[in-house]
């Protein structure tokens, strides 16, 4: 059995109290915090930076943060990202124009590095950068915005993302992004996911009586 984690998107969170809202889903089990960065250039939207990330840490927030690159260019990012305390920098490799120079460069900071893969991006990418790479980011929608259904086409690419790291051998995370929700996510762990990030079902799903507790909703995945 693969060690399932589940990864709230922050980007459907409330950002005027941000910190509060982290603490709420860490404190109700969740394991990673997806941190969505758009620059309006890669993706049609704009989000947040290396100094929320930042902030988050002063905050206090011990868990992994896992910084989710839709930027491009990316490398000069990926060192206010190292320096801001991010635990996982993944990157479209469409956005670097040196993949394995950018892999290189998250683990030199000391970070864990992952290659993400919009619908359409082949998983060739991965050929020649297997041992380069911590985290596999399949995509299951296009990048840019929270709240949109899953691909369904997106199954048959784990089951082959899952049989690349499987035949390689070394310890990568495979992780989902876009449309998890608790009536699909089963289907999603078996075909060979172990890391879901879930950004407008977990928040989005407040309980109306008790707004800021997330128990039951991590609780349903
Ligand atoms: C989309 C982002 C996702 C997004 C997922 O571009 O990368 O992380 O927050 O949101 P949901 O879970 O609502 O599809
Ligand atoms: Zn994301």
């Amino acid at each position: 059995r693969l060690d399932f984690q589940l990864a709230p998107s922050i980007l459907s969170a409330d950002f005027a109290r941000l910190g509060e809202e982290v603490d709420d889903v860490l404190a109700s089990g969740a394991d990673i915090v997806h941190f969505d960065v758009m620059d309006n250039h890669f993706v049609p939207n704009l989000t947040i930076g290396p100094m929320v990330c930042e902030a988050l840490r002063q905050h206090g927030v011990t868990a992994p943060i896992d910084a989710h690159l839709m930027v491009r260019p990316v490398d000069r990012l990926i060192g206010d990202f190292i320096d801001a305390g991010a635990s996982y920098i993944t990157f479209h490799p469409e956005a670097s124009d040196h993949i394995d120079r950018s892999l290189q460069l998250i683990r030199d900071g000391g970070c864990k590095a992952g290659l993400v893969f919009n619908p359409a991006t082949p998983l060739s990418f991965l050929d020649y950068v297997m041992d380069k790479v911590d985290m596999i980011l399949l995509m299951s929608v296009n990048p840019g915005f929270g709240g949109q259904s899953f691909l369904p086409g997106t199954l048959d690419k784990l089951r082959e993302a899952r049989r690349r790291i499987d035949a390689s051998g070394f310890d990568i995370r495979l992780e989902i992004d876009g449309g998890v929700k608790v009536d699909n996510i089963a289907e999603i762990a078996r075909a060979g996911a172990d890391t879901f990030v879930a950004g407008s079902a977990v928040f989005k799903a407040r309980n109306e009586a008790d707004p800021h507790r997330y128990d039951g909703v991590i609780g349903d995945f």
